[in-house]
């Protein structure tokens, strides 16, 4: 399958794993490819008008891992703002991917898993799974593991 793994990530967290995972999937014997979003200037909290560098294309991949941090108790605004550009994923499948500060899934990053659900859901996606890592908890590198190859098995 080709894979495309799209995502924000701030100061690096959401990066790391997704580096992981992309590692898993190349062994599983997928294509797959990073693209990480770049913004143009300083993104302030809530911001709408957000300016990418490059858009990243959707249309020649298979399926979609979309990974993005939990800011504000809610979907990054970067992340939001590419999601909602995306005219259509009809056909696709798509997971997602999210780190957090906070210990718990409910602190924030079950909600941010929902938002996203909510955008890519009405263009057609089928979700198929999502995973939250709390990168405060003692025990995070053994839930990066789980993580990885818990999205690397949905392919
Ligand atoms: C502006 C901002 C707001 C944040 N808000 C939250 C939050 O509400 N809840 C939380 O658990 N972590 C919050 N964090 C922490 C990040 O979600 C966490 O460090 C994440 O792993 C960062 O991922 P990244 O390195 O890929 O950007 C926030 C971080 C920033 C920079």
């Amino acid at each position: 399958m080709k894979i495309g793994i799209i995502l924000y990530s701030q100061t690096g967290n959401t990066y790391s794993v997704s580096l992981k995972l992309k590692e898993k999937l190349v062994t599983a014997g997928h294509s797959v490819n990073i693209e990480r979003l770049k913004v143009v200037g300083e993104v302030q909290p809530g911001e709408k008008d957000i300016k990418f560098e490059t858009l990243p294309d959707t249309g020649s991949y298979d399926a979609l891992v979309f990974g993005s941090p939990v800011q504000a108790f809610s979907l990054s605004s970067v992340m939001a703002s590419y999601l909602t550009q995306i005219t259509s994923l009809q056909g696709k499948k798509v997971a997602f991917l999210v780190t957090q500060f906070f210990p718990f899934p409910w602190m924030g990053g079950n909600r941010t898993v929902g938002q996203m659900k909510k955008i890519c859901e009405p263009k057609g996606a089928a979700v198929c799974g999502a995973a939250v890592v709390n990168w405060s908890k003692r025990s995070r590198e053994k839930r990066i593991t789980e993580v990885v190859e818990k999205l690397s098995k949905l392919f």
